[in-house]
């Protein structure tokens, strides 16, 4: 590891600031943690598709995806799922300071981590979302065929069946995805945003399939 006292942070010319008066939003993590198929990754997309059809920039980082690349060497150890959100969370954090609108779509399942995650990235740009659903209900969903698997003892650590899940105490939403529907779900999100001034108001009621107004939600 290189010695961080020869580390020295090199501030950029073109600042956090600039990006934001020129795409007229701030940047934000929209944190979705959540049990296996309680439905992070469907809400996420569907969040992502309004934000973008309101000429937001965003991205998406979702579980394996960034397992099969950026992460690749780590498993499933309490270990390594902490290393796992660690390098999210910087990654998150640079998107940020590139002015977008970052959803993750990771179980997430220690308190310590996401906490972590929070920091780095800061508290007053962090929205902890939790995506909560009974065990029984992602079970039975199950799109992967991972609990099944699971039970089977194919997998081992699994979230919920073979390794904890610590529910957040305070994120700034709960949703319950086996009570209300994606879009309900969904629209909560984007009003949060509004209300916490991430965005501006009344964006992300255009139906993205429609091609949204092309504008940038001012
Ligand atoms: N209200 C809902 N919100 C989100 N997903 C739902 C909802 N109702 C049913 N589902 C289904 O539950 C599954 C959730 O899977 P997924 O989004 O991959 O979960 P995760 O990313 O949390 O593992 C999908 O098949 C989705 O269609
Ligand atoms: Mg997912």
């Amino acid at each position: 590891m290189a010695d961080p006292a020869n580390i020295v942070w090199h501030k950029t010319t073109i600042t956090k600031a600039d990006r934001e008066a020129r795409n007229g939003h701030k940047g934000a993590v929209i944190w979705f943690t959540g049990l296996s198929g309680s439905g992070k990754s469907t809400l996420a997309n569907r969040v992502e598709s309004l934000l973008f059809a309101s000429g937001i920039r965003t991205y998406l980082l979702d579980g394996d995806n960034i397992r099969s690349g950026l992460n690749r060497d780590l498993g499933f150890s309490e270990a390594d799922r902490k290393e796992n959100i660690r390098r999210i969370s910087e990654v998150a954090g640079l998107f940020v300071d590139s002015n977008a609108i970052v959803l993750t779509a990771f179980i997430s399942p220690f308190k310590e981590d996401r906490a972590a995650a929070r920091t780095r990235v800061g508290n007053h740009e962090f929205f902890e979302i939790y995506v909560k659903c009974p065990l029984s209900v992602c079970e039975s969903r199950d799109p992967k065929g991972l609990y099944k698997k699971a039970r089977k003892g194919e997998i081992k650590n699994f979230t919920g069946i073979g390794s904890a899940y610590e529910a957040p105490e305070s994120p700034e939403l709960v949703i319950d995805t086996s009570e209300e529907t994606v879009e309900e779900s969904a629209q909560k999100v984007i009003r949060l945003l509004e209300k916490s001034g991430i965005i501006k108001e009344n964006i992300g009621q255009q139906d993205p399939a429609k091609g949204g107004n092309g504008g940038n939600g001012l």
